[in-house]
């Protein structure tokens, strides 16, 4: 594992941004694994910036993205298709077609999350990006006693919903399922880029890292990998040596 601290959140999303680039540029094919959240639009409007340098294509890269909500539709604001679109997608030259979320719409979530599993199976994500919880999740795999290896739906914990809760006009609104890819099938990325910042952050950032793989701090088992690269902001690294 290979940590990274940056004084600046520039300079995090500036590099982060940067290893996807490069991936791209080596590999015109290449399979990127995205996040949504706060802390990736930094890094995708970095990409936006190189794009329109002239510094990237997109034309046969193909995406798929971590987790989608169930019940809300891509014309709703705050679904991830939509905020994929928004901050990414709409501003650089990748196909449609080849942009991939779970679909929080189908009406067999079960099948859906099949179709998903297959695809990545099909693709498998080169470089996935991924931001962490305050409770250690990843995508939305919930701290828990087992944790499911591939895609499925899974009921939001109350404290997921809470922080999530900024987004929307009311809890009520904050849906309760979301389809996710699992830990089994994110650690199946040739590289795994985990971006944090913030100070809230810093003690599951030292958890996550250093402390017991357990299933109780999903992010735990990226341990286990052999090519995660971890950048942090200052305030998120600082209790780390
Ligand atoms: C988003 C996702 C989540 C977030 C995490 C951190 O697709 O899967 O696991 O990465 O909740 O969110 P932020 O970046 O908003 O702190």
């Amino acid at each position: 594992m290979e940590i990274i601290k940056f004084d600046t959140q520039q300079e995090l999303d500036a590099y982060a941004a940067e290893l996807f680039i490069n991936t791209v540029n080596e590999k015109p094919n290449a399979v990127l694994g995205l996040a949504t959240g706060s802390t990736p639009i930094g890094i995708y409007d970095k990409i936006v910036e190189r794009f329109n340098e002239n510094k990237v294509s997109f034309k046969e890269a193909t995406t798929f993205n971590l987790d989608e909500y169930v019940g809300i539709g891509p014309e709703n604001d705050q679904s991830y298709a939509y905020y994929m679109n928004k901050h990414l997608f709409s501003h650089i030259d990748i196909p449609a077609p080849q942009t991939h979320l779970p679909n929080g719409m189908a009406d067999d979530l079960q099948e859906e999350t099949t179709r998903y599993d297959a695809m990545l199976a099909a693709q498998p994500v080169d470089v996935q990006l991924l931001g962490l919880g305050h409770n250690g999740h990843i995508g939305f795999n919930e701290p828990d006693v087992n944790l499911s290896g591939g895609t499925h739906a899974v009921k939001l914990k109350e404290e997921t919903r809470e922080a999530n809760a900024r987004f929307f006009s009311s809890m009520d609104e904050v849906p309760n399922y979301a389809i996710t890819m699992g830990v089994g099938s994110i650690l199946k990325a040739n590289t795994i880029v985990l971006a944090v910042r913030g100070a809230d952050k810093a003690e599951i950032v030292k958890e996550a890292l250093t402390g017991p793989i357990t299933t109780s701090v999903p992010a735990s088992l990226l341990q286990t990998h052999a090519r995660v690269i971890v950048l942090l902001d200052r305030e998120a690294g600082r209790m780390l040596d």
